[in-house]
C-alpha cells in the first residue's frame, strides 16, 4: 500500500486525476473503474479540464461504473447514471456504450448482476478501479459484513448509510434501501486501485481500514492485500493516521 498525503482537497483531486490520466496515456483502451459520491467529483472536473485543454483523450477507454441504486432510473437525477453524465461523462469525449452501469430499473436481481459481472469480464477486467470510501468503511456499496468473495450482488443498505445518502435527495423523496454493487472480488481483480479520502469526517474510518486488522467488518480493510494499491488523502483525512 502506498500513502500520499495532499494538501486539501483539491491537492487530492489533481494527485487522483495525475494518476488516472497517466493510466489513460499509458494504455488508451484501458478500462476504468468509477465510483460517485462527493470525493470523486473534483477529480472529474480535473480531468475535464485537462481534456478539454486537449491534455487528455478518452475516445478508447470504457468505464464500469461500481454501483447503482435498485429501483431509481436512469432519468432520476438521483441515479448514478445520471450523477456520472452530468458530472462527468456529458464533458468529455466518451460515447454511451463505452460506460456502464448497473440498471437500477433491472427487473430480474440475480440475472441483472450475472450481466454486469459478464460485462465486465467481457472487458477483461478492470485496469485502475477509483474508489471512495463511506464512513463505516464501505466501498462502492459493499457494506460491513458483506462477504469478501462476492462478485456483483444487490444489497440491502445499512441504516448509517441510507442516512448518509439521504442529505442529497429532497424531504419527503423516498432514499432507496437496496442498490446493485460491484463485490469486493471484483474490486481486488483491479490491476490498481486508487482510494481517495478527505475531511475529518473520514479520519477514524481511515485509521480502521487502513491501519488496522483486515476484517469483512470494514470492507475496505481488505486493500490493504492488494498488491498495487494507493491512498490519497487529504491532511484531515490522514490526521489519526
Ligand atoms: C456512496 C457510494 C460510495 C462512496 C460513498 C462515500 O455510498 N456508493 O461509492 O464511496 O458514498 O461518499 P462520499 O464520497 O460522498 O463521502
Amino acid at each position: 500500500m502506498q500513502v500520499y498525503k495532499a494538501k486539501d482537497y483539491r491537492d487530492m483531486s489533481r494527485k487522483a486525476a495525475n494518476l488516472i490520466s497517466a493510466q489513460v496515456i499509458l494504455k488508451p483502451d484501458c478500462v476504468l473503474g468509477l465510483a460517485t459520491g462527493s470525493t470523486p467529483i473534483g477529480t472529474y472536473q480535473q480531468m475535464i479540464e485537462w481534456y478539454q485543454k486537449g491534455d487528455i483523450d478518452f475516445s478508447r477507454v470504457k468505464t464500469v461504473n461500481l454501483d447503482e441504486y435498485k429501483g431509481i432510473s436512469n432519468e432520476n437525477p438521483q441515479s448514478y447514471h445520471y450523477f456520472m453524465k452530468t458530472q462527468f461523462f456529458q464533458h468529455i469525449n466518451i460515447r454511451e456504450d463505452q460506460s456502464y452501469l448497473p440498471e437500477g430499473m433491472a427487473e430480474e436481481e440475480k440475472a441483472e448482476c450475472e450481466r454486469y459481472d459478464n460485462v465486465i469480464s467481457r472487458l477483461g477486467g478492470i485496469d485502475l478501479q477509483l474508489l471512495g470510501l463511506g464512513h463505516n468503511g464501505h466501498i462502492g456499496f459493499n457494506e460491513p459484513g458483506d462477504a469478501f468473495q462476492l462478485g456483483t450482488h444487490c444489497v440491502a443498505l445499512s441504516d448509517s448509510t441510507i442516512k448518509a445518502n439521504s442529505r442529497l435527495f429532497a424531504k419527503g423523496e423516498k432514499v432507496p434501501e437496496q442498490a446493485y454493487t460491484v463485490g469486493m472480488k471484483t474490486i481486488m481483480q483491479a490491476g490498481k486501485i486508487l482510494c481517495i479520502v478527505s475531511g475529518s469526517d473520514k479520519a477514524e474510518i481511515v485509521k480502521k481500514a487502513f491501519f488496522g486488522p483486515v476484517t469483512p467488518a470494514v470492507p475496505a480493510s481488505i486493500l490493504q492485500l492488494h498488491p498495487d494499491f494507493i491512498l490519497i488523502g487529504d491532511e484531515e483525512a490522514l490526521s489519526m493516521c
